[in-house]
């Protein structure tokens, strides 16, 4: 069987909550002609509700193992697709190597700074729903940078960069 070809392969964007995976995945679907999907919005669907409600009503690690299923789905569709998946996909080992196996794993790296400007009004984050979501945002990059930087094919540094910049800055160094 020949390797397969970068073009052929799909595009995966890993980061932490509020790195702009969404919005640039729908930037890099309107540029590369692709289809894209958000892993958070594929289990909203199958459960019936938010994310924010699956933590609720039945815990994070319930949430887990529903990314871990997905992720193995995904990994058998012929399609050639963008897909950007939740910020907390990455820190299973076995979803790293379910991620590396779907496709080039593009991280989009941002700073707490950035990240709580972008999200400081938000609710839909259960992880950030405490006393100091600073504190909380700088606790869990600390604790995830290896995980993301492990997986990655490409690093984007995005801070201070708009959704257009950071998707024709991933498309150059495809
Ligand atoms: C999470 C990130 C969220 C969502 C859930 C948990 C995390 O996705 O999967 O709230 O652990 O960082 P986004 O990165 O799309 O916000």
């Amino acid at each position: 069987m020949s390797a397969m070809r970068k073009e052929d392969k799909n595009l995966v964007l890993i980061g932490f909550m509020g790195s702009g995976k969404t919005s640039v995945g729908l930037r890099l679907s309107y540029r590369l002609r692709r289809p894209v999907e958000d892993t958070d919005k594929l289990i909203e669907r199958r459960e019936g509700c938010a994310v924010s409600e699956i933590f609720a009503r039945k815990g994070e690690e319930y949430f887990r193992q529903q990314e871990t299923a997905l992720l193995k789905t995904l990994a058998e569709r012929k399609q050639r697709c963008i897909y950007s998946v939740g910020g907390g996909t990455p820190v299973r080992r076995e979803n790293r190597q379910l991620l590396k196996s779907l496709g080039t794993v593009v991280y989009l790296r941002v700073r707490p700074e950035t990240v709580y400007e972008r999200l400081k009004e938000d609710s839909a984050r259960p992880l950030l729903q405490c006393e100091d979501p600073f504190a909380r945002i700088q606790e869990l990059l600390r604790d995830r940078r290896e995980a993301y930087e492990s997986c990655a094919d490409m690093i984007i540094d995005g801070d201070g960069m708009d959704t257009d910049a950071v998707a024709a800055e991933i498309i150059d160094r495809m």
